[in-house]
């Protein structure tokens, strides 16, 4: 069975047989899910979806249920999925407050299958890989990496910074899981450190060790970001010529001190500020300075303009081409191939650039899933794999 990677050093991954390799591309895990079953999961009862490799279509009319499907898959991972959903919301109405997600995963080497789900009056999420039930769901960032692109993110740009920095976050946690620790670690020492500059702000040792965790996670991911950034952003000089370029950089004081400053320099730095904002951050009720406010700046290229002042069509182009490029570096960084979770992506794309997005997913080797209200959009792309239309609740191949 797979493991993380989080003991192994960089660039080796654990095969999905268990033993170590080199990710310098001589082999390339590139999971794919050829059955999902749904019980109970918002609007479908029951579904069961066989697919092959490449690409999956899912068309129906408004509301038959194919963003579920999508959020359902992007809920084989750690996080809330692709709604930022409470667990409670995903049980079917009039269902038995409880649901569930399974996926049989093919790899070249093998098939695993997945269990994601609650039972009734359970707050948790539980997750089983080959009958056997898991603690936490860090592993499946290897085991099933995943990116998504959904309408929701069609304000990416034009939206405040926490958007942003959850794009970003997602794929830099496609190159390094333990970004999600880091993630986990920050949050929890700020927290506390917050509670405490109202409850107790005169608990000295126990504000230093909290920024001292801080100090640690946030330059860690602060690097962790920074590297993500780096890789996306030499991807992106080979975009396919259909989508527009991007240049995209970082904006954060702590991101700006790795660029000049060695990390332990820069966690002394944020420990020293942190001890001296506290008066300041206890008036605010808040942490004013830190990773969790930094932002993902993007430009378009081509027109030398800041993403958000393009044209609504541009700003997809430009989201498609990031994701995209997004995918790519992943793939050759880790060897990780992305499930590729793309809702509503077709419509707003003209002729050229859907072609060009299916081809560069055929050459990624990426399993897609795609979605969109009208099949005849799809019947007139060519590609290869799976699709798939609804009639009534009823899945069947198109
Ligand atoms: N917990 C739930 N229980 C039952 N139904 C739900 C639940 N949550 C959402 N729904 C319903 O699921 C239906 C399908 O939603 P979904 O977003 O998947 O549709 P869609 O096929 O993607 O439609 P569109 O083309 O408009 O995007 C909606 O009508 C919604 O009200
Ligand atoms: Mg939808």
């Amino acid at each position: 069975m797979l493991q993380t990677n989080h003991d192994l050093p960089d660039g080796a991954i654990k095969s999905a047989k268990g033993s170590v390799e080199n990710t310098a591309n001589d082999k390339i895990f590139s999971p794919s899910i050829a059955e999902l079953k749904l019980t109970d999961f918002r609007s479908h009862a029951k579904a069961h979806i066989v697919t092959g490799k490449g690409i999956v279509v899912l068309s129906g009319d408004n509301g038959v249920g194919k963003t579920n499907i999508l959020e359902a898959i992007s809920m084989l991972g750690p996080g809330r999925g692709l709604r930022t959903a409470k667990l409670a919301e995903l049980a079917r109405r009039d269902g038995a407050n409880a649901w569930s997600v399974s996926a049989l995963v093919r790899t070249q080497e093998e098939d695993i299958q997945i269990g994601v789900g609650i039972d009734p009056n359970a707050d948790t999420r539980r997750l089983r890989i080959d009958g056997q039930n898991v603690k936490g769901f860090d592993r499946l960032t290897v085991m099933l990496p995943q990116l998504w692109l959904t309408p929701a993110m069609d304000r990416l740009f034009v939206d405040g910074a926490s958007g942003r920095r959850k794009f970003l976050d997602r794929y830099a946690l496609g190159l390094s899981p333990q970004h999600a620790k880091m993630s986990q670690d920050y949050e929890r020492a700020m927290r506390e450190r917050n509670r405490l500059l109202q409850e107790d702000p005169s608990s000295d040792s126990w504000l230093k060790s909290l920024e001292s965790n801080m100090a640690v996670s946030g330059v860690a991911i602060a690097d962790a970001r920074l590297t993500a950034l780096d890789a996306l952003a030499s991807g992106l000089q080979h975009s396919h010529d259909a989508f527009p370029e991007a240049e995209i950089a970082l904006e954060g004081w702590i991101e700006a001190a790795l660029r000049q400053d060695s990390a332990l320099d820069v966690e002394d730095a944020f420990r020293l500020h942190l001890k001296k904002a506290r008066g300041l951050d206890a008036s605010v009720g808040r942490t004013l300075e830190g990773p969790h406010r930094s932002d993902l700046i993007v430009r378009h290229k081509g027109k030398d303009m800041p993403a958000s002042d393009c044209s609504t069509g541009e700003q997809k182009a430009l989201l498609v081409g990031l994701v995209l490029a997004q995918a790519r570096v992943m793939s050759g960084e880790t060897g990780r191939v992305p499930l590729l979770l793309l809702d509503e992506v077709a419509a707003h794309l003209d002729g050229t650039r859907r072609a060009a997005l299916i081809e560069v997913i055929e050459n990624l080797g990426a399993q897609a899933w795609i979605t969109g209200t009208d099949p005849a959009v799809f019947q007139q792309i060519a590609f290869t794999g799976t699709h798939l239309t609804f009639d009534g609740q009823l899945i069947k191949n198109a």
